[in-house]
């Protein structure tokens, strides 16, 4: 991914990450400044989509599978692209959780042999985290300078298959969850409702292509209220869309749009809430369904009329990624924070993000 280049840009240290925490296999190599800014020199990722597809989900036994497949040779792609040697690097990263536990070890093992054989720091890493700071990562640097230069927060909305979460990012390991899921996450909103109408898995695209075509106001879907106004509440969605689609009335078209506008407007106006209940300046979205362009409008026009500026980075950094972990793992260094465990770090299936501080 091309980047503009920051200048005068003194690499402090250059970070290897290994993603493997679900179905995507991925590696990079980063450095970082004395300031915090990064850089990715070289990324290699390999989705393996297409061999879940006819499962209707992540077979966990096959993802391990495909890591161990071709990790050796992602990692390969990213250091030729860097140009740089293994011995050259000043750390090795991977991310421990959350996520598969059996996909995880794969890539964690991966990560500390190679640590362990060329006697350089293995660090933990946090998935959450990284999707967390990818944003400052993009291209545009108003969001990287607001934080990194002036010490601004910002709210992260991130959408995934997994997760649905607005996150108040203060600094480097200080995050404030606001508002999460109770149900589904918004991408497994996406897949289940596309697997009603016949799409295979991940629907989500799917379900953008076929909505093109529909009336997004041809089906009232409910907007589920929750305790907390910043949580969400997908379930109650799909249910009104079975019901939709067992009727017989409405054009599968129509149902797409119609679950998308509504997707899209409860991530906008949850987002809006989040703006104003912490006064932060700027917003951001992370995660495989900021791909969606009428959600991703939703948001931006949200944050116009709440005044605050609007990041969605590119789409290769929005998804699973290792360069946003290689550069977690570097910024939480450069801030000195804990490194996870070393070579001893244990793997977290589940590990939120609040207390990241101290990771333990
Ligand atoms: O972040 P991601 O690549 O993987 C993880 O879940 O960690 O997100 C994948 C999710 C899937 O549920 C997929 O259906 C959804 O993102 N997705 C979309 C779109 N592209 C991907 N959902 C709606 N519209 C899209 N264009
Ligand atoms: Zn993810």
């Amino acid at each position: 991914m091309d980047r503009v280049k920051l200048w005068p840009y003194t690499p402090l240290m250059y970070i290897l990450a290994i993603e493997t925490s679900a179905d995507d296999t991925a590696a990079a190599v980063v450095t970082i400044d004395a300031q915090g800014y990064g850089q990715i020199l070289g990324q290699a990722v390999y989705t393996q989509a297409a061999e879940h597809a006819k499962y209707g989900g992540i077979v966990p036994e096959i993802a391990s599978r495909a890591h161990q497949l071709h990790l050796k040779r992602l990692v390969g792609e990213a250091l030729q692209q860097a140009q740089l040697k293994l011995e050259s690097l000043d750390a090795i990263a991977a991310t421990t959780g959350p996520g598969l536990t059996t996909a995880l070890a794969m890539g964690a093992s991966f990560a500390k042999t190679l640590a362990l054989v060329l006697g350089k720091p293995f660090l933990a890493t946090n998935h959450l985290e990284g999707h967390a700071l990818s944003p400052l990562l993009a291209p545009d640097q108003t969001l990287a300078q607001a934080f990194l230069g002036r010490h601004e927060a910002y709210v992260l909305l991130l959408v995934t298959g997994g997760h649905t979460q607005l996150i108040l990012v203060r600094g480097v390991g200080d995050y404030a969850l606001l508002g999460t899921t109770a149900d589904d996450a918004v991408g497994e909103c996406f897949d289940k409702t596309g697997a009603l109408l016949r799409l295979a898995h991940p629907a989500g695209p799917k379900m953008e292509t076929l909505a093109q075509g529909g009336n997004p106001q041809a089906l009232v879907l409910p907007q589920p209220r929750t305790a907390n106004v910043l949580d969400f509440s997908f379930s109650g969605l799909k249910t009104a869309v079975r019901q939709a689609v067992e009727s017989g009335v409405y054009a599968p078209t129509d149902v797409a749009a119609s679950l998308q506008h509504t997707v899209a407007m409860v991530l906008a106006t949850k987002l809006g809430l989040a703006l104003q209940q912490t006064g932060a300046k700027h917003a951001v979205v992370a995660g495989g369904v900021a791909a969606n362009a009428t959600i991703r409008a939703a948001l931006q026009q949200v944050c116009a009329t709440a005044g605050a500026s609007f990041t969605a980075p590119p789409l290769a950094l929005c998804t699973d990624n290792a360069a946003m972990i290689a550069y977690a793992a570097a910024l939480r260094q450069l801030k000195g924070l804990p490194d996870g465990g070393g070579l001893a770090a244990p793997l977290h299936p589940r590990w939120p993000l609040q207390g990241l501080g101290n990771y333990s």
